[in-house]
């Protein structure tokens, strides 16, 4: 199978082939799940995208790099949309590089490379599933390898008969807790964890809590004055825009595409109700439950 996909990185004929013969093409189906063994090694994985200049969409990469370990399962997005008022069909080649990394680079789900049909001003985003091989770190020739880029190019096709409809991705579906979590690890993990202070306050159980209420964090003026609650809304408009939405926060990043908005809420609110879930016996208590976490004024 390796073999097989060194040679698919150049053809998108036999990846289509690939795709059919393994039963990919977008089920949820697994190659080889993730590998056996996640090794301590890791590797900054790189996405490059590229369109052909007759094809009206735009086309880039969620993230832009993530750092995986070695055999550890990684799920990102590739983000497109139909910039024009018609309809457009494209297909996409991809490559990875250095050449020689290509046979440990291993994808369990991938955007088929089928033709893939976008309606107007639509725009999706195109989950990969990947991991890469702790074979790597075995090969002489790949062992110092320490970044790999995969690079996509997307083609118009004038062929749209059989083209796939792209709607299955569309950013506008269900709110996905999953991929929030991986996003919430590639975009908030510098700062924040769920369970601890860092930079940031916890964020386990902020989904309905008091704005500035962690013991032990040292919260910004602003936002401890606040008297914001947290919910999807207030979420929202917190992580488009911290300082637009309560001047005078220390929150130093903004997340302005709606979708990751969305599903890093979705993440926090699960994660957040299975954190209050075994608080509730005592709910009939005087004391309302957040009272001991306030920080002191
Ligand atoms: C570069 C550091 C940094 C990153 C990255 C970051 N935050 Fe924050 N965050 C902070 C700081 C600092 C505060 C405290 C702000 C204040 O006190 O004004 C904060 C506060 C918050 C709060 C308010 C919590 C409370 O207890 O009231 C939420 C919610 C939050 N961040 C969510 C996120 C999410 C979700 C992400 C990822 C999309 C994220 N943050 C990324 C630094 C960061």
């Amino acid at each position: 199978m390796s073999v097989m996909i060194g040679l698919v990185a150049y053809s998108p004929t036999l990846y289509r082939l690939f795709c059919a013969a393994t039963g990919y093409g977008g089920t949820t189906q697994r190659a080889d799940s993730a590998a056996a063994s996640v090794s301590d090694k890791t590797v900054t994985v790189r996405f490059d995208t590229n369109i052909a200049s007759d094809l009206p969409w735009r086309f880039e990469p969620v993230q832009r790099d993530v750092k995986v370990r070695l055999g550890e399962d990684k799920l990102v997005f590739f983000r497109a949309e139909n910039l024009s008022d018609k309809a457009l069909v494209g297909h996409a080649t991809f490559n990875v590089t250095p050449d020689k990394v290509g046979l440990y680079f291993k994808k369990i789900q991938c955007f088929c490379f089928d033709d893939e049909r976008l309606e107007p001003h639509q725009q999706v985003d195109m989950p990969v599933d990947f991991f890469v091989d702790p074979a790597l770190a075995q090969d002489p020739d790949t062992q110092d390898v320490s970044e790999i880029t995969l690079s996509y190019t997307f083609f118009r096709t004038a062929d749209s008969e059989k083209a796939k409809d792209l709607s299955r991705f569309l950013v506008s579906a269900p709110p996905d807790p999953h991929r929030g979590e991986e996003l919430f690890e590639q975009r908030c993990t510098a700062c924040h964890a769920l369970d601890r202070n860092k930079a940031g306050p916890a964020l386990g159980g902020v989904f309905g809590r008091r704005a500035g209420s962690v013991p032990g964090y040292n919260y910004s003026p602003a936002l401890l004055a606040s008297g914001v609650e947290w919910d999807q809304d207030d979420l929202d408009r917190w992580l488009a825009d911290p300082r637009g939405f309560v001047a005078g926060a220390r929150m130093p990043i903004k997340i302005p595409d709606a979708t990751t908005r969305r599903d890093i809420i979705a993440y926090l609110k699960r994660e957040s109700i299975e954190e209050t879930a075994p608080l509730q016996h005592s709910a009939s208590d005087a004391v309302p439950q957040h009272a001991s976490l306030r920080a002191p004024k």
